[in-house]
């Protein structure tokens, strides 16, 4: 099911096999007690964009390449700088200007890209990088190269053997540029062709509300047309606003019975929150399945018997300004959801400053024991 890579030209770090976990609390909240977790984050560069990278970096590498390049909201960068850094190739990286994570923009930096933060948005990046690549003899490794997308079947592969080859009702993943979908829902068909599986689970995709063309485009033109957006959300890994791959994602989408949804800011934040709460965590555009899947259970699409599994995308430690601001109560101080968000004030668990004294923190010991 996956391109030959010749020995020599193989960058590898030990990546997927990754764990899937029972999200209990989550579960009892939605009302899903077969509710578990497919923890990408849990790869070698701490999102799920590795998988696919061992198979991109490695084929620019069999090709010959000196530099390799994409455009990125972060997760991209971060991977395919350090592929190319363990396969001894120099790296180009586009991102745009303040709006990716500090967590992601110090690991290009630390595995040595040449790092552009473009005054623009990632759709701005990707305009040039597709002018570049016109111009220069570097490998382009966004999702739209072909290796990308066959590595990255390979979390759908790993889920169905982890649940001994029998498909859950649904697996949800959230949408950004779309190729995770593709990829997953194309590992999921070939599994079926193959008689891996029986029957296909149904493939939902999540975009958060301020980046929506994918489910603007099902909902609003029954997916015959895409309306690029200008895109805005907190959950940066997923600010695109004109994704790649939105017909791959719309064919995985029809063959599978899956829906889409949109969550709001406030929406992700909670789910992020409770999944934390769960001791797993993950970065804010994963929470987006979780935000989905209560929004999918509400409308009756995912029943309380069935099993669920969320793709979990990225590591907790990708955005901890993100973590801190939501704890702290500042995630929406000055926005327009700022009103909404004392809905989330129940999750929020700020740190408390105290004195060097053994009475204060048993103080606060106390007073949290009262509250629990
Ligand atoms: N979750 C995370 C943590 C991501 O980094 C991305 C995409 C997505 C979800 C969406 O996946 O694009 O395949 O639909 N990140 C890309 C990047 C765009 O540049 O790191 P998608």
């Amino acid at each position: 099911m996956l391109p030959h890579i010749p020995e020599e030209h193989a960058i590898t770090m030990g990546e997927g096999n990754t764990p899937l976990y029972h999200l209990q609390r989550c579960g009892r909240a939605t009302g899903v007690e077969k509710l578990y977790a497919k923890h990408q984050g849990m790869n070698p560069t701490a999102s799920f964009k590795d998988t696919g990278m061992t198979f991109a970096a490695s084929s620019a590498h069999q090709g010959g390449f000196r530099w390799v390049a994409c455009a990125s909201t972060g997760n991209t960068s971060a991977s395919m700088a350090a592929y190319a850094a363990r396969g001894g190739m120099h790296s180009l990286v586009l991102i745009p200007e303040g709006k990716i994570s500090w967590g992601k923009l110090s690991q290009a930096l630390d595995y040595g890209a040449l790092t552009c933060q473009l005054r623009t948005d990632f759709d701005g990046c990707v305009r040039i990088l597709n002018e570049l690549v016109r111009r220069k003899p570097v490998c382009l490794l966004n999702s739209v190269n072909p290796y990308r997308i066959e590595g990255q079947k390979t979390a759908a592969i790993e889920l169905m053997e982890q649940l001994g080859w029998e498909a859950p009702e649904h697996i949800i993943v959230p949408g950004g540029n779309l190729g995770n979908s593709s990829a997953i829902g194309k590992a999921l068909m070939e599994m079926q062709e193959l008689k891996l599986i029986s029957r296909l689970p149904r493939l939902s995709i999540i975009q958060a509300e301020g980046a929506n063309p994918f489910y603007r485009s099902v909902k609003e033109f029954g997916g015959a047309k895409i309306e690029p957006v200008t895109a805005e959300t907190q959950a940066t890994a997923i600010r695109i606003g004109n994704p790649a791959s939105w017909k791959k994602a719309l064919r995985a989408l029809r063959a599978t019975a899956g829906e889409v949804e949109q969550v709001s800011e406030v929406e992700i934040a909670e789910a992020k929150a409770e999944i934390g709460a769960d001791g797993i965590g993950c970065e804010p555009a994963s929470a987006v399945t979780l935000a989905g899947l209560k929004k999918l259970r509400s409308r009756g699409f995912v029943k309380p018997s069935e099993m669920v599994v969320l793709i979990l995308t990225g590591h907790l430690l990708k955005d901890p300004d993100f973590t801190i601001k939501f704890h702290r109560g500042d995630l929406f101080t000055g926005t327009t959801q700022e009103r909404q968000a004392v809905h989330a004030k129940p999750l929020q668990r700020a740190p408390v400053v105290l004195d060097a004294d053994l009475g204060a923190v048993v103080g606060a010991l106390d007073a949290a024991e009262r509250n629990s």
